[in-house]
Order: structure tokens, then sequence, then C-alpha cells
């Protein structure tokens, strides 16, 4: 089946099965910023932003995208550059299989949480997995980017 759609403010052509997956779709357009991990729903990096939410794209059927704004981390821009300086001042850049998700869950949650906590913090990342880092110098970075201490 034919598919439109808007990925980062600019459309695109595609055609695709009907059971293809997102994720699958968004790497074979070239978006290879959105990684496959465990590809059931697990570990998080293949997150992209749908109407400004986190979404699990590897759980998320292509063609349920059609009309949707979907955003990966380029289309963040200079507005990403802010979380991975403050994540990398903090010494926790290690592969970075997990930075992309991690950047577009942390920008969509300073746009949704009010009123930040370390425990809402923790809560909204739940499910973002980083085989690497052991979180302590991501969430620091994060906390700075949050304003919270
Ligand atoms: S690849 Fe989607 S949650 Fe792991
Ligand atoms: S830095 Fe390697 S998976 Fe997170």
């Amino acid at each position: 089946m034919k598919l439109k759609l808007n990925i980062n403010n600019k459309f695109y052509n595609t055609n695709i099965d009907g059971d293809e997956s997102l994720l699958d779709i968004l790497r074979k357009i070239g978006f290879k910023s959105v990684k496959k991990g465990c590809d059931t729903g697990v570990c998080g990096v293949c997150s992209v932003l749908i109407n400004g939410k986190p979404t699990l794209s590897c759980q998320f059927l292509a063609a349920r995208a059609q009309g949707a704004k979907i955003t990966t981390v380029e289309g963040l821009g200079k507005k990403a550059d802010k979380i991975v300086d403050l994540i990398v001042s903090e010494g926790a850049d290690q592969c970075g299989y997990c930075g992309p998700s991690l950047v577009l869950t942390t920008y969509a949650m300073k746009k949704e949480l009010k009123d930040p906590t370390v425990e809402k913090i923790n809560h909204y990342l739940t499910g973002n997995l980083c085989r690497c880092s052991g979180y302590e110098g991501q969430l620091r970075g994060i906390k700075k980017y949050m304003g919270v201490k």
C-alpha cells in the first residue's frame, strides 16, 4: 500500500506492506538514528515522537502513521544539542545507541512535565534502556536540563 508520511515536517511517499512497523519504514527511508534493539517493545531505542508523544516505533504499524506528525532526533535540530551537551558533560556518552531515543524522550518530557521531580523524571524515562552507562551520568545531565536538583 502507498503511504505518505510527515517526518520532521517533510513529506515522504513510500510503499509498505500492511504489517510493517514504523521502525522498519523509517530506517528504510533513511532515518538510521531510529535504532532497532529488541523489536519487542522493551528497550525503547526505537522511540520517536508521534504528535509530540514518545512512541515505540517497533510496536507501531506504519500504516497507522498516515496523517501523524513524526519527529526523529534529526527533526529537533539545535534543540537536541542542549540535551546532548548536558549528558556528554556528565561523561555519560558511551556507545550512543540509546542516545537518539533518550534525547527525544527527554525533549518531550520537558514539554509535558509541569512540575518535574526526580521521581517523575525516573518514571517518565522508564523503558529507555541503556546497556552501557548505568544511567547515573545520563540522569545528572537530564536533571540539569529539567531544572531539577
Ligand atoms: S526496538 Fe522497539 S522497544 Fe526495543
Ligand atoms: S550509551 Fe550505549 S546503550 Fe546507552
